[in-house]
């Protein structure tokens, strides 16, 4: 799959942007704070429906204005305009000009991974980072766990204030089934992904480490039970009803669950160097990449926001050659020298304040 063509209006500094794609390498360079990670924000938009850097969507929005559209045009087998606005607080998509009931139904047109410096805080960072990681990688590749995990929070939020109200701990809550029955899903999916995570990680870690690092990535769901099946959820939180009602809130579930990142034997989250963590950080980028190819049968396209400054030499040198060929990818830096290397059938564009253009290589 390819993005062919991105639109942009008033979506963060861009007040109007229409740029065609290169089907192979796109760079986008220029100095600090110019747009460049912008643009890489707005196609991950228009695949998964969130931004990499904020929750509010209003603050996608160009300064004072009251909302932006995001299109863009995908190859795949067929041609595919996907199009979204978010204007006066109200969101809007549409796939060939019919539009989605949910925001979310556009997510699969296009895929996308991406790798940033901010990769790091998959390891620094909270549980709740690492579960969007696992939450944005299925949502891609799975429609009924997209589902699942929007009903499952809906269901969370009337179970807490449930809680509040309750006294007794006898009878089960109101939505216990339904709730059991979405854990259910959420935790075996989590489960095999991060199972076969684990597996590509190890190879691809093992290559960059020089065979000294073995690297092992464990799920940690709260909901402690053999396998994750309805009926086994449903009594377990059953058996925690009295002290959710205690603590008053639902203190196990898929919002709760954790990731584990095991070198040689020891948590990196914890004992890992900085060095350490990136690289870790790389190699589950890298098994996102390839689980996605197995999984969907897609090749997602790749972005690289400013890699290279954070990684050291050698995997400066390696990152590239690792990607290149393999898909369509863009690129940001602010080192024109760094990037007019890769190869491909290239486009380079200056990024300058807001506008972008494009320069003879
Ligand atoms: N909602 C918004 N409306 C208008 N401008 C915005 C908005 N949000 C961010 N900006 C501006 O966008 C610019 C930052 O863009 P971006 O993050 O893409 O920079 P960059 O080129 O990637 O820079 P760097 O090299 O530092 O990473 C800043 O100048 C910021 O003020
Ligand atoms: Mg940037």
């Amino acid at each position: 799959m390819r993005l062919k063509s991105l639109v942009l209006r008033d979506f963060r500094n861009y007040r109007s942007l229409d740029v065609d794609f290169s089907e192979n390498v796109n760079i986008l360079w220029g100095k600090n704070a110019q747009g460049k990670t912008n643009i890489l924000e707005a196609i991950y938009f228009l695949a998964t429906a969130r931004s990499f850097r904020t929750l509010d969507r209003r603050n996608l929005i160009f300064w004072d204005k009251e909302g932006f559209l995001l299109s863009g045009t995908v190859v795949n087998e067929t041609e595919k305009n996907v199009k979204i606005t978010f204007f006066k607080n109200k969101k809007s998509a549409q796939i060939n000009k019919r539009q989605l009931k949910k925001l979310s139904d556009l997510i699969g047109v296009l895929r996308v991974v991406i790798f940033t410096p901010e990769d790091i805080f998959l390891m620094k960072g909270s549980p709740l980072q690492r579960r969007r990681f696992i939450d944005i990688y299925l949502s891609q590749v799975d429609k009924n766990y997209i589902a699942a995990l929007q009903t499952f929070k809906k269901i969370l939020i009337r179970r807490n204030s449930e809680i509040k109200r309750r006294t007794g701990e006898k009878t089960p809550f109101l939505w216990d089934e339904q709730l059991s029955q979405h854990c259910a899903y959420i935790i075996k999916r989590r489960q095999e992904v991060i199972e076969e995570l684990s597996k590509a990680a190890y190879s691809y870690h093992r290559e960059i480490t020089k065979n000294k690092e073995r690297l092992k990535i464990e799920y940690q769901p709260s909901i402690k039970v053999n396998e994750p099946e309805k009926e086994n959820i449903f009594k377990y939180l059953a058996e925690r009803r009295k002290k959710d009602i205690e603590e008053g809130y639902t203190a196990r579930g898929p919002h709760r669950d954790d990731i584990s990142f095991i070198v040689d034997g020891r948590d990196a989250k914890l004992f890992g160097s900085e060095g350490q963590q990136r690289s870790i950080a790389l190699s589950l980028k890298n098994a996102e990449f390839n689980l996605m190819c197995k999984a969907t049968g897609d090749v997602p396209l790749i972005l690289a926001d400013d890699v290279l400054p954070v990684l050291d030499m050698e995997r400066r040198k390696a990152f590239f050659p690792s990607i290149e060929g393999r898909t369509q990818i863009f690129v940001s830096s602010t080192d024109k020298r760094d990037v007019v290397n890769i190869k491909g059938d290239k486009k380079l564009f200056r990024v300058f304040s807001g506008n972008i253009n494009e320069e003879r290589l």
